[in-house]
């Protein structure tokens, strides 16, 4: 490389102005964190500002009284044998057990931990599609959730978030899948499954797609064959059976945290960014991607605190 030319502030400079520069970058820097803290409160109070996850209730037509309650399973487990690294899933468990099975408790919705069938031989978060597949026979809807989120606004019901994606509460016409979009694409952190064949046939499907399964990443792959299998239904199949809400924000919100990553995105993909980050009245935060997932989750309950004293008994 070749000597950099000397400038008019080189070595000649007076000396006060060498105090000015570290001083201007200082005070630049300062200002950047400053506005990235302000632009992280403001999408915080996306909802407050006007954004709108869902339709009112009064907008959905009204599920059939006649039809029975259906029965509903929230389906997750968590891995702590993952270990330790910077994306730590260390105690998170603890606090969001605590957190889903209050929920459930007080909805009336059933609670699976499905830690027992993990297969060790996919990285762990393949084998969501096992526990899904193995409660389908049991519940008319199975709600997946990576072991990462937690219920942030435990008054809101899975059935008015079901019936606000959709429309409407009859079952018989549902489609099979309801799952949100991200930056990415589809995100199967977080998707409800019906029980019928159609569903069934589904999950065979994607735990087959073996040639996505990769190890030593934060990338399982589970993600990418989701993804890979939607992309190759038929429209037709797709508008039938698939369902993917407009606002990722209905069940599946993503704190914003102060990053680069975060701002480039806020820059790149601002409507993607707005339908999808988490605001304080949302129904479930995703803390996809953090690190530090335990000082996050506390973070985001400790400001949206449970209305039921028993879903946060791990708080001191
Ligand atoms: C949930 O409902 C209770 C009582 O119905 C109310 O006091 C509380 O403020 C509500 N919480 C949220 C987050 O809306
Ligand atoms: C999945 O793979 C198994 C074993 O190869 C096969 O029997 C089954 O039909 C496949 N299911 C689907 C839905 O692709
Ligand atoms: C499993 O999924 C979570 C949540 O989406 C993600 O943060 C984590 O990195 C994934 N782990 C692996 C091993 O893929």
């Amino acid at each position: 490389m070749a000597p950099r030319p000397q400038t008019r502030w080189g070595k000649n400079r007076p000396p006060e102005r060498r105090i000015w520069l570290p001083l201007l970058l200082l005070s630049s820097l300062l200002l950047a964190v400053a506005s990235l803290n302000a632009v992280a409160a403001f999408l915080r109070r996306a909802n407050d500002l006007g954004r709108r996850c869902a339709p009112r209730p009064a907008e959905c037509t009204a599920g059939d009284v006649t039809s029975p309650r259906r029965r509903i399973a929230i389906v997750s487990f968590s891995d702590e044998s993952e270990g330790g690294g910077r994306r730590s899933f260390r105690g998170v468990r603890a606090a969001v057990e605590g957190n889903k099975r209050a929920y459930a408790e007080q909805m009336g919705y059933g609670y699976v931990d499905a830690r027992d069938l993990v297969d060790r031989s996919r990285p762990p978060n393949w084998s969501k599609i096992l526990a899904v597949r193995s409660q389908l026979p049991l519940y008319d809807w199975v709600f997946w959730n990576d072991a990462d989120t937690v219920v942030t606004n435990p008054n809101t019901s899975l059935e008015s978030i079901l019936e606000a994606a959709l429309g409407h509460g009859d079952f018989e016409s549902s489609p099979d899948l309801v799952v949100t979009e991200d930056f990415n694409g589809v995100n199967s952190g977080l998707f409800f499954v019906r029980r019928s064949k159609w569903s069934e046939n589904f999950l065979d499907a994607w735990w087959n797609q073996t040639s996505f399964v990769h190890f030593g990443s934060t990338k399982s792959g589970d993600n990418a064959a989701m993804k890979h299998l939607i992309n190759s239904l038929s429209a037709e199949e797709l508008s039938v059976h698939v369902h993917i809400p407009q606002m990722q924000c209905l069940f599946n919100s993503y704190p914003w945290v102060p990053s680069w990553k975060s701002v480039y995105r806020l820059i790149s993909s601002p409507v993607v960014t707005w339908q999808g980050v988490y605001s304080d009245g949302d129904f479930m935060a995703h803390l996809a991607g953090l690190d530090e997932k335990k000082k996050w989750i506390e973070m985001v309950l400790v400001v949206e605190p449970l209305s039921n004293d028993k879903a946060a008994p791990n708080s001191p």
